[in-house]
């Protein structure tokens, strides 16, 4: 019998008869080793995947030693046994290191900031099929890691702001950011075009600006072909997104909505010139067509989103599997230290 027994994870919901997230509580031996095996077989057996794809997100408890290595060890053998590949980042918007294989921290910006939910990259024309977080440090208070069902945000969306959802089906997404220059980043949750995961991918030790900014457009392209240099040799980019998503014929919302707009709020950045209280510029979402969504529907879609929300407390060691095309997350302030890991995987199989 496997060591992963179901339970039931306090505040869980029901969406569409399945329960959200779903639990398993590790009861093996409390070695690395044996846990890494028990997950091992439990991936190579076709259930994680399952599981996974049925209810979205799935909480692991139990399993002792909470540590980098130990998040490392179990999350490529679960991800490689069932044949994922690593999500290789372009276009980095915040503070995240890399600090085992094919894991990083979360953003790093501050811990006083609310992350309103978005499903990983969502804004992007190129995201992870899965985003895994895993507790090392736990906050002293606060530090949630919400999550909500991107089905039944749809769903409810639909019943209250259904001329949002029309607008977004009929049009797409027009999601524009600006990344500055290296040197030129505001404070807080700084970032600049030349970051190793953002657009410097290539770059070389002695390289010009001019070769720098070749380099980023290189790899900008990847994402879009809508981009400019400002006069300052700030990059603002443009990438075109559906919105809404499919999940095995079920539509997903899927996009950054909601938390560019939280934070944007937050930042004192909705009105031009979109300049936030950290010197970052957050340009607002608009349809495809360059039409600004009123923020009347965001502040409507925001307190939809709000309310389906859980607040999963993770504890040290917890891991928390996260199919991104379902499910979005977001991050609860907190005080005290707190560490929490992340790992992204791409899958040929996903169900779109
Ligand atoms: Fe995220």
């Amino acid at each position: 019998m496997t060591p992963l027994q179901p339970f039931a994870v306090p505040g869980a919901q029901t969406v569409h008869s399945h329960a959200f997230p779903y639990g398993l509580q590790y009861t093996g031996a409390a070695s690395v080793e044996e846990a890494v095996q028990a997950l091992t077989d439990f991936s190579a057996s076709g259930e994680l995947s399952a599981l996974l794809t049925r209810h979205g997100a799935i909480l692991i408890h139990g399993i002792g030693h909470a540590s980098a290595d130990t998040f490392a060890r179990l999350i490529n053998a679960a991800e490689k046994t069932r044949g994922s590949q690593p999500f290789v980042q372009i276009g980095l918007a915040g503070k995240r290191n890399a600090i085992a294989e094919n894991i990083w921290t979360a953003n790093e910006g501050p811990s006083d900031r609310r992350f309103y939910q978005h499903n990983e990259y969502g804004r992007y024309t190129r995201f992870p099929s899965n985003i895994h977080f895993y507790c090392e440090k736990k906050a002293l208070t606060g530090g949630e890691s919400p999550i909500a069902h991107s089905a039944l945000v749809y769903e409810r969306l639909q019943e209250t702001v259904p001329e949002l959802v029309e607008a977004v089906r009929s049009h797409g997404l027009a999601m524009r950011q600006v990344f500055r220059a290296p040197g030129n980043e505001g404070k807080g949750n700084e970032f600049n075009w030349a970051g190793e995961h953002s657009f410097g991918q290539d770059f070389h030790p002695g390289d010009d600006l001019e070769t720098q900014k070749k380099k980023v457009e290189v790899q900008v392209r990847r994402l879009t072909d809508s981009f400019r240099w400002l006069e300052d040799d700030t990059l603002e980019l443009t990438q075109f997104v559906p919105g809404i998503r499919t999940f095995y014929d079920k539509p997903v919302w899927f996009n950054g909505l909601v938390g560019r707009y939280g934070m944007t709020r937050d930042l004192g950045a909705l009105e031009p010139p979109h300049l936030g209280h950290d010197g970052m510029t957050y340009l607002p979402s608009s349809y495809s067509d360059g039409t600004l969504i009123p923020q009347e529907y965001l502040a409507r879609m925001e307190e939809v989103v709000d309310g389906l929300e859980i607040n999963v407390a993770l504890d040290e060691g917890d891991l928390l599997l996260v199919d991104n095309y379902q499910v979005s997350h977001g991050r609860k302030p907190w005080t005290g230290e707190r560490r929490i890991l992340v790992s992204m995987w791409d899958r040929d199989d996903h169900g779109h």
